[in-house]
């Protein structure tokens, strides 16, 4: 039984799936659930008052995450999903110890399908200052495959220049092109690992920019996709799912900050706007 709400059985599936992150990236991860399971109702909720938390220490983005699992919680969730790679790689467990929900984080669907895709098993992951820092992914991929070789990159520009807009121009290529040479051989030529992941919100709208400076050789492995097929798997097996039960379905929208940007970015991430929306104290 919930320690927040009490619901009748009959209630629970049509509950939305609570969706969080720091600010607007994870509208990434909330496309690929609404794209994978039409039949879900979805709550999110964005931190953009506190954004960014990957330049934060992990004490700080943790007490951020039980603050922002809480509201959704109270609002009513059935699932929650931490859709932010740094608060995934901090504060998973955390999560997970606070909340009798199901949380469903971004970092193991992202190494399992590293782990599932790489022939050589040189595996790069591209993320925050606190995702690369914390070594969840290298952790979680070496525990699925003890052999593999992991090499963790932080590419802190990458988060203002998707908030910016820039997805494919001159100096993004750039950027990227400099951050990729880290996955480069000894001898400069090629790249040693055959699978890099998108270990942060805001990359997979950089994926045709990768795919452009890295070529065929390099397969990239989109989180918010494989969190997506997490998060069925989850809901099948708990026999949570929404798919028997009429009615409209919704999707409502909840930010610490509600400003211009977060409705432009969004309505361009998700292809409409964002509706409907509201700013509240998470604190
Ligand atoms: N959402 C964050 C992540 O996926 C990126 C933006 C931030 O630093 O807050 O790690």
């Amino acid at each position: 039984m919930s320690k927040y709400i009490v619901y009748k059985d009959s209630d629970v599936n049509s509950l939305p799936i609570g969706v969080f992150d720091s600010g607007l990236g994870g509208l990434t991860v909330l496309k690929a659930i609404t794209a994978l399971m039409p039949n879900e109702n979805t709550t999110y909720l964005g931190d953009t008052a506190r954004v960014p938390y990957g330049s934060k220490s992990e004490k700080t983005v943790t007490r951020f995450s039980l603050e922002n699992a809480n509201f959704l919680i109270g609002k009513g969730i059935k699932l929650l999903v931490v859709a932010c790679n740094t608060a995934s790689a901090y504060s998973l467990k955390a999560l997970q110890e606070h909340c009798d929900i199901p949380v469903v984080g971004v970092i193991k669907s992202g190494a399992l399908s590293a782990a599932k895709v790489s022939k050589t098993k040189n595996i790069g992951v591209i993320g925050t200052e606190g995702t690369v820092k914390s070594g969840a992914y290298t952790k979680t991929i070496l525990d699925l495959l003890p052999r593999a070789r992991v090499f963790e990159h932080a590419c802190p520009l990458l988060v203002p220049l998707v908030e910016e807009g820039w997805l494919d121009n001159d100096i993004t290529r750039q950027v990227i092109e400099t951050y990729v040479q880290n996955f480069k051989g000894d001898s400069g030529e090629g790249y040693r690992v055959d699978t890099l992941v998108l270990g942060c919100t805001h990359y997979p709208l950089l994926k045709k920019t990768f795919e452009v400076v890295l070529g065929e050789s390099v397969q990239l492995i989109d989180s918010a996709i494989e969190t997506a097929s997490t998060v069925k798997s989850v809901l099948e097996y708990m026999n949570l799912s929404n798919d028997k039960m009429p009615g409209k379905r919704f999707h409502q929208f909840f930010v610490s900050d509600l400003n211009e940007r977060f409705k432009m970015v969004g309505r361009l991430m998700m292809g409409k706007e964002l509706e409907p929306i509201s700013e509240v104290d998470v604190s």
